[in-house]
């Protein structure tokens, strides 16, 4: 009769282990949505927790579009699909750096981690990637500085031409000065 108890116990006992290993990997990220802008940097921060080494896989999904980024084992391998290698930065964490963002790198980023045993777990990531902003504001300075430019060579050339003007009028008066009295600059 105890012996059974005691069997049974055992029995919950191993379950209770087992299920707690299956579930041994965890993943935790601060945060699971991030916006930035074209040709800005991004990092997906995770930190992977499990009781044995994982593989880590990155998957980038937007629409029907679905490829895979690279994967990982920390202390063991990297493998970084080519289209991603020159800007994709693995950590041991889980973690990964994208830089140089373009806009078609707007989407969804799932991590994958896996163990050995067959286990895994996943964890998404929304990222959008807005229209760089200060390349409009930078356009804009420009043409205000343009206009200024404009507006000052305006007035440059206003004012020489006034100036010209005014010597123009004072050597006609001059010239005719000694034939005319000064009866013809009576009007002014
Ligand atoms: C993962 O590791 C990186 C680099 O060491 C660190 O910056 C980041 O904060 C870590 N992520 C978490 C969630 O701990
Ligand atoms: C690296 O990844 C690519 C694409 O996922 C795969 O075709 C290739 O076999 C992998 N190479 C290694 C060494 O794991």
């Amino acid at each position: 009769m105890h012996f059974t108890v005691i069997l049974k116990s055992i029995s919950l006992c191993i379950l209770i282990l087992f299920t707690l290993e299956a579930g041994a990997i965890s993943i935790h990220s601060p945060q699971r949505s991030l916006t930035r802008s074209v040709q800005e940097d991004v990092f997906f921060s995770v930190d992977v927790t499990c009781n044995v080494i994982p593989t880590i896989q990155w998957t980038f999904m937007s629409g029907a579009v679905s490829r895979t980024i690279g994967t990982w084992q920390p202390g063991a391998y990297t493998n970084i699909t080519v289209d991603y290698s020159s800007r994709v930065q693995p950590y041991d964490n889980g973690s990964m750096g994208l830089s140089d963002l373009r806009l078609q790198d707007a989407g969804y980023y799932v991590v994958t981690v896996t163990e050995a045993a067959g286990s895994s777990k996943d964890a998404g990531f929304v990222l959008k990637v807005n229209e760089v902003l200060y390349e409009d504001l930078q356009y804009l300075s420009v043409s205000a500085l343009a206009l200024a430019c404009l507006a000052a060579l305006l007035m440059l050339a206003v004012w020489l031409l006034d100036k010209a003007y005014r010597k123009i009028v004072a050597w006609r008066c001059r010239a005719q000065m000694p034939e005319n009295d000064a009866t013809e600059l009576q009007p002014l």
